[in-house]
């Protein structure tokens, strides 16, 4: 198969290329954000016909270096590609991925920012089998999801480990430091998301993405703590039963879920034992404890332009937590605000939710400085 990795030298990139070692994959385009050794190396090892990067300089012996605005895009419709792999962070993945799909092009999309950003302009993606969620829990979810009708479907439930910083007394939030909220319980993953994990607005985030990926309300979509993280998500359907689907926490799994679809990867990973779900524990989040859930709802429910300012207000939020400019208990507030002062535009096309985009990091910036 052919593809082509947009993130390249990040977490999901990564193992996304431990997946294209194992199963004999061709890179055939490669992009990250800088120019770095692990950029180099990736490019010496793939030899990708063509490669792109925003900061930073050089060019390779072979391949063609593509630049400018438009590089993430050129390089999703580059011609013999297969497979969008879609692992930049942020707003930036969104233009690829609608390019990709307009082009009839798979993308397997970890990139939940633009999803829940596009929103309506992904409408059918994931039925007509372009768009292949690689999020771990929505990976869960469209293999519970498929073959029922949606009138079948009660409630999805997608699972999170109340992140790092879930047993602390909410009194001491304020004192939590980077190091504390970057140690998830179990994964590894970017810093961002990470950070997003402990506040988890990444879930509620994710409450949007399944909305906007599998077309159900957000009323029938719920979240649960469960500390192992070995159920991803569940299926409850109108006869009462309750469907589960149980993996090791490991992104190689919806990786390469998404790179097979409709075919089942073998041995994809390592399955459980009756002894690994002895603990199998489940509890409801404390709205004081993650505001957030109710922000994130409440953006998805108004839609338009709203997901997409939450996204670009929260990686300015989260970003300056990790510089120390602020601490951990203001994220969720300094979101807020921004989302307080943003006049919607319903059904927005792609200009509107890029300048909501940019209209959104500068005021959370703004409001950053004033607060300094
Ligand atoms: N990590 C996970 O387990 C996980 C699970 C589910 C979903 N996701 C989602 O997957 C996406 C990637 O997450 P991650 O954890 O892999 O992030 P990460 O480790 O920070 O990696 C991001 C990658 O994207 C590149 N990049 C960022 N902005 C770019 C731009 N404008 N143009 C080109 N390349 C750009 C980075 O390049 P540089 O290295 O040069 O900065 C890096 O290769 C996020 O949306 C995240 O929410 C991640």
């Amino acid at each position: 198969m052919n593809l082509a990795v947009l993130g390249a030298t990040g977490s999901i990139g990564s193992q996304t290329l431990e997946v294209a070692r194992r199963r004999g994959h061709r890179i055939l385009a490669l992009a990250s954000r800088r120019a770095s050794p692990e950029f180099w190396r990736l490019v010496d090892e793939f030899r990708p016909e063509a490669y792109a990067f925003e900061q930073g300089d050089g060019e390779a012996a072979f391949g063609r270096r593509v630049t400018g605005e438009s590089a993430l895009t050129e390089l999703a419709l580059w011609p013999g590609v297969d497979t969008v792999v879609l692992a930049v962070t942020g707003f930036a993945g969104l233009p690829p991925l609608l390019a990709a799909l307009r082009a009839g092009r798979r993308v397997a999309a970890a990139t939940k920012e633009a999803i829940i950003a596009g929103g309506d302009l992904l409408r059918g993606a994931v039925a007509n089998g372009l768009l292949l969620p690689v999020d771990s829990e929505h990976a869960a979810a469209f293999q519970l999801l498929r073959g029922r009708a949606e009138g079948a479907v009660r409630r999805l439930i997608i699972t999170t480990s109340g992140g790092a910083l879930r047993d602390w007394p909410l009194e001491r939030l304020a004192d939590a430091r980077p190091e504390d909220a970057l140690r998830h319980p179990n994964w590894s993953m970017g810093n961002l998301i990470t950070i997003d994990s402990a506040t988890l607005m990444n879930k509620g985030i994710e409450l949007i993405e399944a909305h906007v990926l599998f077309g159900l309300p957000l009323e029938r979509l719920d979240v649960w703590i469960h500390p192992t993280q070995i159920v991803h998500a569940l299926c409850e359907t109108v006869d009462g039963a309750l469907y589960a689907s149980l993996a090791r926490p490991d992104m190689k799994l919806p990786i390469e879920q998404a790179l097979s679809h409709p075919e089942v990867p073998v041995g994809a990973l390592r399955p459980l034992e009756p002894e690994d779900m002895a603990e199998l524990r489940f509890s409801r989040p404390d709205d004081q404890r993650y505001p957030s859930l109710r922000l994130c709802r409440d953006a998805g429910t108004i839609g338009g332009t709203m997901p997409a300012v939450l996204t670009a207000a929260d990686q300015v939020a989260a970003g300056a937590f990790l510089a120390g400019d602020i601490p951990f208990p203001s994220i969720v507030p300094l979101v807020a605000s921004v989302l307080d002062r943003h006049e919607v535009v319903e059904s927005p096309d792609f200009e509107a939710l890029a300048a909501a985009d940019r209209w959104a990091r500068r005021t959370a910036e703004d409001l950053l400085r004033r607060s300094e």
